[in-house]
């Protein structure tokens, strides 16, 4: 089950960044690719390439996305929609920022599993990309989107248990720092993205990322890449920090 069995993909996220990358790689090994995002004007640039269908769905309304997905066959399902809002920390969160980053990030992908899973499996063909990220796996200080990011990291292993004997496989792709909108999107003060994004470091490209998941789909049919973990090379994790509490 390589790439070249592979006829259609939906790839949700794809005005910009990762999701865009993955869209435009899986056109040109001649897929049929929904393109998914809020962002109409984006996708319909998007489209000029040849391969590529806009869809457009906010992806927090559960409802549009099983009226919508109820007719397609699809054979790869990338789910790569996702933001990180109100990183500045729990206690100052709005329960906007916590409702947008959990719907967007954990509650959509299962109403897209469940609306084109079961087509999968009755096909005995397909193959779903998670996009996690390290801050699923390791703590970075951001309890709203690395918790979102940890239950995208523990669907993944359930869904191969679930889906054992089905021929259908499951990815999770875990990136670090990824030059794209996320921080922009992340923080409503420009310089406070900016203080994020100007590290002087060297950030990962989202073709990085595009190009890996096209590694796990193209592998052959006895290969499931279960989990990738993908980071900057000077990004790294780990250390110890110590904080005193004040005491009275
Ligand atoms: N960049 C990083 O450093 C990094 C690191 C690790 C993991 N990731 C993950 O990688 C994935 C892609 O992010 P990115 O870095 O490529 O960021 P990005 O450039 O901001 O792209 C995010 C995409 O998600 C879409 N989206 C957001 N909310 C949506 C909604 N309600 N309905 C439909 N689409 C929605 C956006 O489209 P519209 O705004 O047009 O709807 C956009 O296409 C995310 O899951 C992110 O958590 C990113």
């Amino acid at each position: 089950m390589a790439l070249s069995d592979y006829k259609t993909a939906l790839v949700t996220g794809a005005s910009s960044g990762i999701g865009w990358a993955t869209a435009q790689a899986l056109a040109a090994r001649g897929l049929t690719v929904h393109a998914v995002a809020r962002r109409e004007e984006r996708l319909a640039q998007l489209a000029e390439t040849p391969g590529i269908v806009p869809l457009t769905l906010d992806l927090r309304d559960s409802a549009a996305i099983h009226r919508t997905m109820g007719g397609l066959e699809v054979d790869i399902l990338v789910n790569n929609a996702g933001l990180g809002r109100g990183f500045e920390g729990l206690c100052t969160a709005t329960p906007e920022q916590i409702d947008q980053t959990l719907e967007t990030n954990v509650t959509s992908v299962y109403h897209l599993l469940r609306a084109l899973l079961p087509g999968m499996v009755e096909r005995k063909r397909g193959h779903v990309v998670n996009i996690g990220s390290t801050a699923g796996l390791y703590p970075i200080i951001s309890s709203i989107y690395g918790g979102s990011k940890g239950a995208v990291h523990m669907l993944g292993p359930n869904l191969r248990l679930e889906l054992q004997g089905s021929g259908v496989r499951v990815t999770e792709i875990c990136p670090g720092r990824v030059a794209t909108e996320f921080f922009d999107v992340a923080f409503d003060d420009p310089a406070a993205a900016a203080k994020v994004k100007d590290t002087g470091i060297e950030d990962l490209r989202p073709e990085d990322i595009s190009d890996a998941i096209l590694y796990a789909l193209d592998t052959p049919w006895r290969v499931n890449i279960s989990t990738l973990e993908i980071v900057p090379n000077e990004q790294s994790y780990g250390g110890m920090t110590l904080a005193p509490v004040a005491r009275d």
